[in-house]
């Protein structure tokens, strides 16, 4: 079995990067660039100021100061804080807290790897903070998703080898970074954007502890 299940928040446990991105798309419309959800695919999993640097990159007209670009900043988490206002116990996705229980039924350890700020105030809202035997957020890390950084500080701060965990994203840059910390990933979402996943499920309903374990266990050997 595998030791450590790494989870990724926006868009596996819950559907903020639905938020994120109505967020950016707003702050877009403020800057007269237009952010479609194709674009957005290249958002996902990525911190804040780089997502904004990418946006700020589709017009190179744009030419701001790192003050303007902080005002900006703010400016999409405000938006984004008043999104995610509404986020209730009634919001994990289907099947993540069932495969959460099946996790900890099985005694082995669970921890999230978020690129965002707001982590561990979405974990709350959610009612699932105590699943959590650790939490990387944006804060706990230099380098940020495509790089593994944020898979392998959960794996260090429980003494896991690597090839001993699970990475579970919705992200490109996520299933990038499980990969490179020589991790098992497994992508949710569309094939288009997860080929590089080791195993690949359409929606979190298909995220089966049993399957998972499986595809796992072949990998490894
Ligand atoms: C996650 C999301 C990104 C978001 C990033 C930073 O990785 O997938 O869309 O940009 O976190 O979030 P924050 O809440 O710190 O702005
Ligand atoms: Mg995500």
């Amino acid at each position: 079995l595998p030791k450590l299940f790494i989870f990724d928040l926006d868009g596996v446990i819950t559907d903020t990067a639905e938020f994120h991105y109505l967020a950016w798309k707003k702050l877009g419309e403020k800057l007269g660039v237009s952010i479609d959800r194709n674009f957005n695919e290249q958002l996902k999993g990525i911190s804040r100021m780089e997502s904004l640097e990418r946006i700020l990159a589709l017009d190179p007209s744009l030419s701001l100061s790192e003050e303007e670009k902080e005002i900006l900043a703010t400016d999409k988490n405000e938006y984004y804080k008043q999104l995610i206002e509404t986020v209730n116990e009634e919001q994990t996705l289907p099947g993540v807290e069932v495969l959460l229980q099946t996790i900890k039924e099985n005694n082995i350890k669970i921890a999230l790897g978020s690129a965002s700020k707001n982590a561990s105030m979405v974990l709350e809202k959610l009612g699932l903070t105590n699943y959590f035997d650790y939490i990387v957020d944006a804060a706990k890390v230099k380098k940020g998703k495509p790089d593994p950084e944020t898979f392998t500080t959960a794996a260090d701060a429980l003494s896991i080898a690597y090839p001993d965990c699970v990475g579970i994203e919705d992200a490109a840059a996520g299933v990038h970074a499980i990969n490179d910390a020589n991790m098992f990933s497994v992508g949710v979402g569309s094939m288009d954007h997860l080929a590089k996943a080791n195993f690949v499920v359409h929606d979190t309903s298909k995220l089966d502890f049993e399957e998972i374990v499986q595809h796992f266990s072949n990998w490894k050997k």
